[in-house]
């Protein structure tokens, strides 16, 4: 790579992440079921049907896999913790198993010379929860708060910096309006529904976790960024209408307390009676902004007319494994986007930037050049905002392992270490030969 850890400011932090769904094995140590399983279960959702009962078995392999981490000289790790691991009915009994395979990790995390960073929530929610509705019930924010507590008190004194919810869009919107993530419900109100008690459920577990007494909690967001194709006034409208729903409607209630009118327009009569009495609750303050960015999308209005009416169309641009556009700059921009209008002076962290391949090989060190490149291009938009002014202090790569990528199962691979699921032998891949020399490992 042509950019060293000498081009950053000291104390950057240089990271990789991952889930607890998508690498641990969830068969494993009492974990209960969760939505993603009877999601997966159910035909015509996720690629062959996989599931992540086994995954990468990180469960009974995480010393392996933050050796490695730590061989590269990466500095911090970012996880997540399943809520049916640790309570599998989501509320009342405890799995202690559970419980105390993250306290190891942790102190785990810590012995290999890594920063813990985890996520409460990245998608896996207990079973019984979802029979009651799951995210369109409001009753969620109090159980993720109580959830949100325990973690806190567990692990809470040994960590660096933790966010309740993964992308918040990708819960809501597309588990709940675009249905192709679980539950897989394709329901306005449902979604109108999940739009506001995912917000809620992040600023009720912050201020859980702050009573417990942790510190550095962030707030995780993804962003898409929406190119109108064309200059037609309908495809601006439509293009400016996803960018509000992406990338304004959590953020903006999260540090601005309000939700943008051009989606009020259309969700308000959907949303829960007095919504509005929630929005100090969900602006509770948080210490540090972390940005998903991984492609744009070129919009068009659809000839429907009706909400949202917009088509996606292909771009341009090389893309990768997932058919999604490589466009570095989004990331700058959002970035840029971010500290003028929402960080109000809080440092930000890229929290995941990656892609995938389909190559299913062990590549030669020299190989995997697409994801070096695709690394060190996000990395230079990332010094170009900081050259600019905007206080970035991390940059996680999505993802330290080949793992369980959701609706396309095991098919695509977003790790810079390969995993052969039959084996479950980890072989580093060339983009972490590349980083590695890059942190001067
Ligand atoms: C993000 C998710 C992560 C992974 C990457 C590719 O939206 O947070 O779990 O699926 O996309």
């Amino acid at each position: 790579m042509q950019i060293s850890r000498s081009s950053f400011p000291p104390g950057f932090l240089f990271g990789a992440a991952t889930s607890s769904y998508q690498i641990e094995g969830h068969g494993f140590g009492g974990a209960g079921s969760t939505h993603w399983d009877s999601y997966a279960a159910t035909a015509g959702n996720v690629f062959e049907r996989e599931n992540g009962r086994i995954a990468c078995d990180h469960y009974h392999r995480f010393d392996e896999d933050l050796e490695i981490a730590s061989g590269i000289g990466l500095d911090a790790w970012r996880f997540s913790t399943s809520w049916a691991r640790v309570l599998p009915e989501g509320r009342g009994r405890v799995n202690q198993q559970g419980l105390d395979f993250y306290d190891c990790l942790v102190d785990a995390i810590l012995e290999h010379g890594l920063k813990p960073y985890p996520t409460l929530y990245h998608w896996e929610l207990p079973s019984a929860l979802a029979d009651q509705g799951g995210w369109a019930n409001a009753s969620i924010a109090d159980w993720f708060a109580d959830f949100a507590e325990l973690m806190g008190r567990t692990i809470g004194d040994r960590i660096h910096g933790i966010a309740p919810i993964n992308e918040p869009w990708c819960v809501a919107w597309l588990g709940h309006f675009v249905g192709r993530h679980a539950p897989g419900t394709r329901d306005i109100r449902a979604a109108a529904r999940a739009m506001h008690h995912v917000p809620l459920a992040h600023g009720r577990a912050v201020q859980a976790l702050r009573a417990q007494g942790v510190a550095n909690i962030g707030a995780i967001v993804n962003f898409e960024f929406a190119q109108p194709a064309d200059d037609d006034p309908s495809t601006v409208r439509v293009a400016a209408l996803y960018d509000a729903i992406f990338n304004r409607w959590f953020l903006g209630a999260m540090r601005n307390a309000c939700y943008p009118d051009v989606v009020l327009e259309h969700l308000e009569p959907h949303l829960p009676s007095g919504w509005a009495a929630d929005m100090p609750a969900i602006s509770t303050p948080v210490d540090w902004i972390g940005v998903n960015y991984y492609t744009r999308k070129l919009i068009k209005a659809d000839d429907s007319k009706l909400f949202p009416g917009w088509q996606e169309v292909p771009g341009p641009l090389p893309n990768t494994g997932m058919g999604w556009e490589i466009y570095p700059e989004g990331l700058g921009y959002f970035l840029s986007r971010v500290h003028e209008e929402y960080a109000h002076g809080l440092p930000i962290y890229v929290t995941e930037s990656g892609m995938a391949d389909l190559h299913n090989t062990v590549s030669l060190p020299l190989e995997d050049q697409l994801r070096t490149e695709y690394i060190q291009m996000h990395l230079d938009q990332t010094l170009r905002a900081i050259n600019s002014g905007v206080d970035v202090r991390g940059f996680f790569i999505w993802s330290m392992l080949d793992n369980y990528e959701w609706a396309h199962g095991y098919k695509q691979r977003f790790g810079l270490v390969h995993v052969d699921f039959e084996t479950l032998v980890r072989t580093r891949k060339g983009s972490c030969h590349a980083l590695q020399q890059m942190l001067g490992n």
